[in-house]
């Protein structure tokens, strides 16, 4: 299938490109009862290889989401710069970071946010831009939920679907707009361990096949060394624990 919507990053992808730049990240939290500052972020340096699959762990509370939120222009950093593909995504007014955010990130977070009033599909669609639900979307859409398997249950609802299928349902909204990155914020925290894997070997599938780049937050071992690096988060450095 040569017009795939799916098109293969990873075939066009330069070994070693750089797809995000983060440098001299820090970010404190201020803290109500003593009039002190948390520092949950001290000058965070690191880059992600383009078609990388990233692992990010350490303690709760360590600061990983805070970290993935930063780098999915969700949050802003107190200092720093955030480079994607070359572009400064700090600096980008509402609008700009509206598509970017739209057009380049997918998101998947511990529970599926899915909305209990639209079935299956619909929930797939809904981060396709208005207007744009056009055919292309569509047969996104189908291909993308024939290829995780939920292709029987499209006109089900959130509650007729097991949490499996509900976290896979995110990773197919996550994807239908192509995103060149997918941040997943503990994607298995609230999944048993069977469920946990196939959902990991589906974003791992994204990213080996398609070249889509993953950053997981994970607390499992196990499923991180699936992953090209982890990282590990403390104290409000990042350390390279791992790397293949
Ligand atoms: N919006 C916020 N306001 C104040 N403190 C916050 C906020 N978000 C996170 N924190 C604090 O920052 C620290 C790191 O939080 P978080 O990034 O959620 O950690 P993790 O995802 O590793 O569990 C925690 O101590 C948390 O309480
Ligand atoms: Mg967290």
């Amino acid at each position: 299938m040569n017009n795939s919507p799916e098109k293969n990053r990873a075939a066009e992808t330069n070994v070693g490109e750089v797809l995000i730049d983060a440098r001299n990240l820090s970010k404190s939290y201020r803290r109500e009862e003593a009039d002190r500052k948390q520092v949950v972020l001290q000058d965070i340096s690191f880059t992600i290889e383009k078609g990388s699959g990233i692992a990010i762990t350490g303690p709760s509370g360590s600061g990983k989401t805070t970290l993935l939120n930063q780098l999915g222009s969700l949050d802003r950093p107190d200092e720093g710069e955030i480079y994607f593909q070359g572009r400064d995504i700090l600096q980008l007014s509402g609008k700009e970071l509206d598509q970017f955010r739209n057009t380049s990130l997918g998101f998947v977070f511990q529970q599926h946010h899915l909305l209990p009033q639209f079935s299956l599909m619909e929930n797939v669609m809904i981060p396709t831009l208005p207007g744009k639900s056009d055919q292309d979307a569509i047969h996104r859409a189908e291909e993308l939920v024939r290829k995780v398997g939920l292709w029987d249950h499209r006109d089900k609802y959130p509650h007729e679907l097991s949490g499996g299928e509900c976290q896979r349902t995110a990773v197919v909204r996550s994807l239908i707009n192509n995103p060149e990155i997918i941040l997943a914020d503990e994607p298995t925290g609230s999944l048993d361990h069977e469920n946990s894997i196939q959902l990991f070997d589906l974003l791992l599938r994204f990213n080996k096949e398609y070249g889509v780049t993953l950053v997981v937050v994970t607390h499992s071992n196990e499923l991180a060394l699936k992953l090209d690096k982890t990282y590990s988060l403390l104290n409000g450095n990042l350390e390279l624990i791992r790397e293949t």
